[in-house]
């Protein structure tokens, strides 16, 4: 500890950040639940904090002029984990020890979620970690999860800590800091909480990426330059994809028209983001507005359907389409028509009391979560083994838990044969049944629209496909592929 402390000083670090979270050696020395010593460094609170207080020790030796700070679980967040009124007694410790500063959250291996805490937790979802330290030490303390400018200033006013820590939200834009100090803050890019490129790629052993911010990982290899050879563009569809695709090729010199159908731009986020936990999610779409309101070679055309004859595509020098999808609504099963889709009822559609949401996938769950929280009694009813297992099992660990907590009941291994006017008809591992309910919606899945592409190559005209319009994925796979796709112009 002491070496490494000497190396990171040497190179010109000005603070030593200590890792005593997460269960790793630090944090084993200091919980009961793992400590069995019965010598000088198991047992009391001054005994299990030896080892960190050692540690401190040798990281000021070794790196005189460092502030040591020290990352801590003030909640491991399981049974039988340290809960905060022992982390209270530790830290008084630590800071007897001669530690600095000390940074403050929670979780653990085994609630691995509230580590890399996805966008189901909600804002300053473990400020309370901070102010339950802050109250026993008179050091800076820091809080850290899932914090927002906004919120952070809120947190430091109130003064429930002293430091904001911000983790994700400079990966999804690095330059956070510098827009704050210039007065710029509708210009910082927010983190939509999705874990998807950064925590998702670290655990699969690749190089992290982001869901918003595709320079990530190729810093300098991705850089929107200026082109040499300005075109005309033409881009259907005001989603994710189309944006970003508007804001790199405007970004790089190249004349964008952007042509939505509706009112407003943003896609399916304008509706699919309606929920109060996805609010990060749906930032992203005045980010944009400001982005492309600040390019002069860009201009939005909105309440536009554009058809594959519109003589304004023939003139363009590249069209791009980002069409999105469009929900499934499978017609083998009898009776569909009496459901409404799950965009429905993100864009208003009434729903009644008891709920039956067929499809466990992202989008259903995410709904039936929002129903319940609203208090609707809903049913998820998902063919597969389990709801939602395309998704990061990170993220699913706190959905499944709200899911729990708003009551929702899951069918699975459970297939919707029919839905009749006395409720949705299931075939299950306990055989047929009826599921009551008065509002039944279909979360199938979406497909591509892929009609307006193939009418334009039907017409000679060769357009790139880009966003859900190729496949339906995820707002991370439509921005980083409409990126890429715009920087190759
Ligand atoms: C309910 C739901 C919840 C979701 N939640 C998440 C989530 O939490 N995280 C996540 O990462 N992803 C989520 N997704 C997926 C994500 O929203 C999509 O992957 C993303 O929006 C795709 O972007 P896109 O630009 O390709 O398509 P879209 O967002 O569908 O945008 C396409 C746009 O094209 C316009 N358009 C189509 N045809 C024409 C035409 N002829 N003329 C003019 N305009 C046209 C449409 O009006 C639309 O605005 C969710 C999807 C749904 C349905
Ligand atoms: C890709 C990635 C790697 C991380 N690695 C570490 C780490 O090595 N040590 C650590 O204390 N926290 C690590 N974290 C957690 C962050 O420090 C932070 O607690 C977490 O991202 C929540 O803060 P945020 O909501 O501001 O992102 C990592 C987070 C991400 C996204
Ligand atoms: S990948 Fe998603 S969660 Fe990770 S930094 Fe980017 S926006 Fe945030």
């Amino acid at each position: 500890m002491g070496e490494a402390a000497r190396r990171a000083h040497e190179a010109g670090f000005d603070v030593v950040d200590i890792h005593g979270h997460t269960g790793y050696l630090v944090d084993q020395f200091m919980s009961s639940c793992w400590n069995r010593r019965t010598d000088e460094y198991g047992g009391s609170p001054e005994n299990r904090a030896r080892f960190a207080v050692e540690c401190i020790r040798a990281v000021k030796e070794n790196a005189p002029d460092a502030v040591v700070s020290f990352r801590i679980s003030v909640n491991h967040r399981f049974d039988g984990g340290r809960t905060r009124d022992e982390t209270q007694e530790l830290v008084r410790a630590l800071e007897a020890g001669g530690l600095d500063m000390i940074l403050c959250d929670d979780g653990s291996y085994e609630a691995m979620d509230y580590v890399f805490p996805p966008y189901y937790l909600g804002d300053d979802c473990m400020v309370d970690a901070a102010k339950r330290v802050k109250d026993v030490v008179s050091i800076p303390v820091g809080a850290c999860g899932n914090i927002t400018p906004d919120s952070g200033e809120a947190i430091l006013q109130r003064g429930d800590a002293d430091l904001i820590v911000i983790g994700r939200g400079l990966i999804a834009d690095p330059d956070l800091v510098a827009k704050l100090r210039e007065g710029r803050p509708e210009n910082v890019r927010p983190c939509i909480r999705g874990n998807q490129l950064c925590t998702g790629n670290a655990f699969f052993g690749k190089a992290i990426g982001c869901a918003v911010n595709p320079e990530v990982g190729y810093e300098g290899v991705r850089v929107i330059s200026p082109t040499d050879a300005p075109r005309r563009i033409a881009i259907i569809g005001a989603g994710p994809a189309g944006l970003e695709a508007a804001r790199v090729a405007g970004g790089r010199g190249h004349t964008v028209d952007v042509y939505e159908q509706r009112e407003d731009i943003g896609g399916v986020l304008l509706p699919a983001a309606a929920p109060d936990f996805k609010e990060e999610l749906r930032r992203m779409i005045p980010w944009w507005r400001t982005q492309l309101d600040a390019l002069d070679t860009v201009t939005v055309h909105l309440g536009e359907a554009i058809a594959a004859d519109d003589p304004r595509l023939a003139e363009a020098d590249e069209v791009i389409v980002a069409a999105g999808s469009q929900p499934l609504m499978p017609a083998s099963i009898p009776g569909i028509e009496r459901a409404i889709d799950v965009l429905a009822f993100h864009e208003g559609a009434e729903v009644g009391h008891r709920v039956v949401m067929c499809g466990g996938g992202l989008s259903g769950a995410d709904a039936a979560l929002e129903l319940a929280e609203a208090g609707h009694e809903v049913v998820i009813v998902e063919m597969a083994d389990e709801i939602a297992r395309d998704m990061f099992m990170l993220n699913r660990i706190s959905l499944l838990r709200n899911l729990a907590e708003a009551g929702v009941r899951i069918l699975t291994g459970t297939t919707v044969t029919a839905i009749g006017g006395d409720g949705v008809h299931v075939e299950g591992h306990d055989g047929a049944s009826v599921l009551e309910a008065d509002t039944v919606i279909a979360a199938f899945g979406s497909r591509p629209a892929t009609g307006l592409a193939e009418e334009l190559a039907a017409q000679g005209i060769s357009a790139r496909t880009v966003g859900d319009c190729v496949s339906p994925r995820t707002v991370g796979d439509a921005v980083n592929d409409a990126y890429e796709l715009a920087l190759a112009l």
